[in-house]
């Protein structure tokens, strides 16, 4: 394919957040101090001279349950984890255009405190910044001794917290900031909201003493992929992040329904940027590709290991110590284990009969590109199937990788280049911030 494609939109999603980078990596070598800033800024530079329109910074507050926190620390799967709100600003200050969109749950910020930074830090960043607004009710515990809110329930909540936080940023009127230095005044305080904010979950008053913002409100993102978390979408988002097959019916599907969800709620399909979270495989030669494709279906014992741990991580659960060769024992899982993760784990394989060694095998296969059964390919497979997207109406993909200087490479080196040169991937920034940047095409 080629000729004028349609352009999209790229982020960088930094899928395990602000945490040890590098770890059980080779490249661990490099000797970047992941707790230091300058690992990220060099790697937010190049994403920038790459043309994405931001990275995303994933975020749990929690170490997860108190009985299986060895399992979340022991191979630095799940923790320790750095908060990606207090990297956002060196990131700015590395770069010029890179919007940043650190990942923020309700429960962890009252409504005034949370307007009040982030109306800083879209003022200090020239409007680039986002927030990736999560919901999750696991780490409930940590921020009050009540039990914590239902799925549909914490949902609720966020959507009061962003309004609150909304009605905070917009509390200085129009006129309000004067800033007439001959007259000798700055504000004229007459214009104030007061925000007298008497919700279900929140109870609070205005106004902000932060000024308004000149181009927008910081762009708010969201993940949510349930009934409730695309309505809280629709009615909320600026981004929605995607996870969904990349297949022509279940791409238009997908975007059919946050679109539906942003009519419902009285805004349009263009107010939301739907971006699909896609993790490639970026390879030199089809020889390459075919042989990590062969050679990942036939995994060894050390491999599947090394899944086992991942997954005892993200299921709290440990299945390091299970026999490969005998099924999951029945009652394996707490209660309060994601159903979603379980159903990767055990895909269409029937629990009761299909031994440890079939599900993890399952999860170490790749795939190729270019019969769409993975995304192992070269930079030109790539930038086929991304055109095949924008061909579908898409408006962006988001990649996930550590945000490390060797995966910003490793996948970016060949590809950038061959997406430029195509005319998906952006040349320019507006120069007037994220917002600005998302509505530019
Ligand atoms: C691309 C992507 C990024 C996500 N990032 C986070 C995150 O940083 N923190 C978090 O707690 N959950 C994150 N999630 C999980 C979602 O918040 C959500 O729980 C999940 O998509 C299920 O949707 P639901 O809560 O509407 O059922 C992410 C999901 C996706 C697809």
């Amino acid at each position: 394919m080629s000729g004028a494609a349609r352009p999209q939109h790229f982020g960088w999603f930094l899928a395990r957040g602000f945490g040890p980078h590098g770890w059980g990596h080779p490249y661990l070598d490099w000797d970047y101090d992941w707790t230091r800033p300058d690992l990220y800024q060099q790697s937010a530079r190049e994403l920038e001279q790459a043309g994405f329109d931001f990275v995303l910074i994933e975020d749990a507050p929690s170490l997860g349950s108190a009985e299986t926190i060895d399992l979340r620390v022991r191979h630095a799967f799940g923790g320790p984890k750095h908060d990606p709100l207090l990297l956002a600003p060196y990131l700015f200050q590395a770069t010029r255009h890179l919007g940043v969109i650190p990942t923020v749950n309700p429960a962890a910020f009252l409504p005034y405190t949370a307007a009040r930074q982030f109306a800083t830090l879209q003022h200090l960043s020239a409007d680039r910044l986002g927030l990736n607004v999560v919901t999750d009710a696991g780490s409930a515990r940590h921020f009050s001794a009540e039990s914590p809110l239902g799925h549909d329930a914490a949902y609720d909540r966020a959507e009061e917290w962003l309004g609150a936080l909304r009605s905070l940023w917009h509390s200085w009127g129009e006129g309000a900031l004067v800033r007439d230095a001959e007259a000798g005044v700055y504000a004229d305080g007459t214009r104030l909201d007061a925000v007298h904010h008497r919700g279900e979950h929140y109870a609070f008053d205005g106004p902000l003493n932060a000024i308004p913002f000149d181009r927008g409100d910081p762009v708010i993102a969201s993940p949510g992929g349930s009934g409730r978390g695309l309505a809280f979408a629709g009615t909320n988002s600026d981004i929605q992040l995607a996870l969904s097959p990349l297949d022509e019916a279940s791409v238009r599907a997908y975007r059919a329904k946050i679109h539906a969800a942003a009519i419902a709620r009285g805004r349009t399909p263009d107010d939301v940027t739907i971006m699909f979270a896609i993790q490639p495989v970026i390879v030199s030669s089809l020889e390459e590709a075919d042989r990590l494709v062969a050679a990942s279906a036939r995994p060894s014992d050390d491999v599947l290991r090394t899944i086992a741990q991942r997954q005892s991580s993200d299921l709290e659960t440990d299945l390091t110590t299970l026999d490969l060769d005998a099924p999951l024992p029945e009652g394996l899982f707490a209660e309060h284990v994601s159903q979603g993760s379980l159903r990767r784990l055990v895909g269409d394989r029937d629990a009761a009969t299909a031994p440890l060694r079939a599900h993890l095998t399952a999860l170490a296969r790749l795939g190729r590109i270019t019969d769409r059964s993975g995304f192992v390919g070269t930079a030109e497979e790539f930038a086929d199937l991304i055109e095949e997207l924008g061909t579908w109406g898409n408006d962006g993909v988001l990649l996930w990788g550590d945000l490390h200087p060797v995966t910003v490479h490793r996948t970016l080196d060949e590809l950038v280049p061959v997406l430029r040169r195509r005319g998906i991937l952006r040349r320019d920034y507006t120069g007037q911030g994220l917002r600005a940047d998302l509505r530019a095409f």
